[in-house]
């Protein structure tokens, strides 16, 4: 990596070298929060916006812009990999995506193709050559997948679930089958993430929003062992690896992964994490997506506590706890995103500890 970065502090962040102040950007950054994003979204469907990479460039960059965020994330989805595999995808208004075909047994798993992220998602690679040429340096791209076992609810539920009966069944009685499927996907994630790093992301997040809903035996054997073979299979070049488990608190375990960062969610206090998990991962959050529905000086209070709670010294990079919401104020997550600028200094002044 030799690429000339004007702001890189998420990248020192994310090896706890130092840095002037706390990087920050914001989970779902690019969405319908900005009515810069809805004027894009009336043109097109979102399926169309993710395979359209002018289409895609233009909304990646946004935050950018209107927010001033210290990273894009590249604009895309992680249900991607199993259309790209032959699931037909219905993203319907207000309801969220569903596959129309789910996968419930070994011959619905025979038919999925085997994909080659060069060819069946190369629209996804011109979006971030296209975002990396606009960039232009300014500030680092972060690429992402979808973590093998959620990606795996969402082939099984067909959409989002609450009780997960219909995965959860796949595990307790096929296992075999569970571990083939998800073999299956981890190797179509390391090779659509290598592609993108090929393609010019400066770090990657893995998305394991539906890892908590495991025990923690389970999430070992179906979750995490997946998420640690993609991440030692992944070919880069020093380019950090963010794991964000979704209500999965065993920190060490976590920590154990490979991964480089640790994104952990608001129901727990990150200055606790740091003191679990110690120097070996730089930790990314926490703070309540609701909290941004709350007034200027609420939101100082919030985010102070988040920053007070990690300390002194690099290894943080700010963000909400999961995604922000669509019906939030931009304001307000620009207002967030000032307050770290102007105020987080004072934490790295100090001596690391
Ligand atoms: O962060 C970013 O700005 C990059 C874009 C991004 C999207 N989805 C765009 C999107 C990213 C990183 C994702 C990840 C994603 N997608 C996850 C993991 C993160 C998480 O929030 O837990 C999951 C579980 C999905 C699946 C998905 N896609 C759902 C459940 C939905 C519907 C619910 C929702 O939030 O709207 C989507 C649709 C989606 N993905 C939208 C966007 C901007 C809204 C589509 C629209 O414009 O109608």
């Amino acid at each position: 990596m030799t690429e000339n970065l004007q702001n890189d502090l998420i990248l020192r962040a994310c090896n706890k070298l130092p840095v002037e102040r706390t990087p920050v950007w914001i989970m779902r950054q690019a969405g319908r929060y900005l009515p810069e994003y809805r004027k894009v979204r009336k043109k097109a469907d979102f399926l169309t916006m993710c395979k359209t990479p002018e289409l895609a460039a233009e909304v990646t960059l946004q935050p950018i812009e209107i927010i001033g965020v210290d990273a894009a994330i590249i604009f895309s989805d992680i249900l991607v990999i199993p259309e790209a595999m032959g699931m037909e995808l219905q993203m319907l208004e207000g309801q969220g995506p569903n596959f129309l075909n789910p996968i419930r047994n070994k011959t619905d798993f025979r038919n999925l193709k085997k994909i080659d992220a060069e060819s069946s998602l190369k629209y996804v690679l011109d979006a971030i050559s296209l975002v990396k040429r606009e960039l232009n340096g300014r500030v680092p791209l972060i690429g992402f997948s979808g973590s093998p076992w959620t990606l795996l609810t969402y082939m099984v539920e067909g959409k989002g679930s609450k009780n997960f009966s219909n995965v959860k069944k796949l595990i307790f009685n096929e296992p075999e089958l569970a571990h083939e499927i998800l073999d299956f996907i981890a190797d179509a994630v390391t090779n659509y993430l290598s592609a993108q790093i090929e393609s010019g992301v400066n770090l990657v997040q893995i998305f394991d929003t539906w890892g908590g809903i495991l025990s923690p035996s389970h999430f070992e054997e179906f979750s995490l062992r997946y998420i640690s073979h993609v991440i030692q299979k992944l070919k880069r070049d020093g380019q950090p690896v963010i794991l964000f488990a979704k209500g999965m608190h065993d920190f060490v375990k976590l920590a154990n992964s490979g991964a480089d960062v640790i994104s952990v969610d608001w129901t727990v206090n990150i200055g606790e994490v740091r003191k679990i998990t110690g120097s070996k991962v730089a930790l990314q959050g926490n703070l309540d997506p609701a909290v941004l529905y709350a007034n200027f000086s609420t939101i100082e209070t919030e985010t102070e506590k988040v920053l007070r709670s990690y300390g002194y010294g690099s290894g943080h990079i700010f963000n909400l706890g999961h995604g922000i919401l669509p019906d939030v104020n931009p304001e307000n997550a620009k207002f967030l995103v000032d307050y770290i600028k102007n105020n987080s200094s004072k934490y790295h002044k100090e001596i690391e500890i």
